[in-house]
């Protein structure tokens, strides 16, 4: 579990800021996620949209919950890089506003260098506005930003990479284009920390009938139009495998209590509008069962943890050119 990995202290990037939103966000693919954007070279077909302000909310959750059990491995494979201590080059892919950085940044020594990828503009706007600027050594942390869509990601975007990033995207993710993220990474040789992707589990206490009925609903929600959802973190684990890279995996829980009222409150709207969308026949008493989870959230007596996983991917040291 997460060993005090905060970033913290005038050398650490800080939230940017972002303008708050006045309506509540509409019941797509994770909750958070806001209704679609064209997508990138495509007029036609349109993909998610997230909201600057839901990933905002969740950062200090996703910064207590990631892994430091896998930063030790992946530190003595850094240091072991080909061509010595020379500057590090992270691709964050599904950057979103940048907590990722924000979060490990501060945590790897040596000067670094983050190339942030997204499909929205306007996220990587908020990205490079809040970009972390210095590592835990005082070394200096810089950030350019590249917009494209992971499907095509290839081994030449990735070339001179020493580590590939991503948090929260695994399980919006396609079969495809995990396969193509996995090719890429081992293509380019560079290990990759691939955070909290949910996993299909949640526990809420106090227990309600309707816990599992909603959980479900949700899950079914994730997996729509061949999105992984829930079962992206075991794909991802083949898929590396496949390619002859070794996978290690680790629990990133969300605990969610008293003091993540507000997350909690927003998480519980988008799993349940969710649930109802994908089960417009629960809608009468997911409302009721809402309102109900609400009142014991804002009483303080909610605890909702939201199971993730981490994924460190160490390719074969020979394999490349990090
Ligand atoms: C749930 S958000 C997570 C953002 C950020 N990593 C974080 O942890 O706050 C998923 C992000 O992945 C981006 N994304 C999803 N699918 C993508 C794709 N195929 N190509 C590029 N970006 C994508 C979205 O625009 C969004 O910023």
């Amino acid at each position: 579990m997460n060993t005090g990995t905060t970033p913290s202290g005038p050398q650490a990037g800080t939230t940017p800021e972002i303008p708050q939103r006045t309506t509540a966000p509409a019941d797509t693919s994770e909750p958070g996620a806001l209704s679609a954007i064209p997508a990138p070279g495509n007029g036609q077909s349109e993909v998610p949209r997230y909201a600057p302000q839901w990933l905002q909310l969740r950062e200090p959750a996703d910064a207590a919950a990631r892994s430091g059990d896998l930063l030790d491995p992946l530190r003595i494979r850094l240091a072991d890089r080909a061509g010595g201590p020379a500057d590090i080059v992270v691709h964050d892919l599904g950057c979103g506003t940048g907590s990722m950085g924000r979060w490990l940044a501060p945590l790897l020594e040596g000067a670094q260098h983050w190339v942030l990828h997204d499909r929205d503009p306007y996220l990587l706007h908020f990205a490079t506005v809040g970009a972390p600027r210095t590592a835990a050594d005082g070394s200096r942390v810089t950030v350019t930003t590249q917009r494209g869509d992971i499907g095509r990601l290839t081994p030449d975007a990735l070339a001179g990479a020493s580590l590939v990033t991503a948090s929260a995207l695994l399980d919006v993710l396609t079969a495809e284009e995990i396969d193509t993220l996995a090719a890429a990474c081992v293509g380019a040789g560079c290990p990759a920390l691939l955070t909290l992707s949910v996993v299909g589990r949640v526990d809420i206490t106090p227990a309600h009938p309707l816990d599992r009925e909603i959980g479900e609903a949700f899950n079914a929600h994730q997996r729509r139009g061949e999105l992984l959802g829930p079962d992206a973190v075991d794909a991802a684990c083949e898929a590396f495998t496949r390619l002859g890279a070794s996978v290690r995996v680790h629990p990133s829980p969300w605990r969610l209590g008293a003091e993540q009222a507000a997350l909690t409150e927003e998480w519980l709207r988008g799993w349940v509008g969710a649930a109802v969308e994908e089960r417009p026949d629960l809608e009468a008493s997911a409302e009721a069962y809402l309102r109900e989870r609400l009142a014991t959230c804002v009483a303080g007596e909610l605890r909702v943890v939201v199971h993730h996983s981490d994924v460190l991917v160490l390719p074969q040291p020979s394999g490349g050119t990090s």
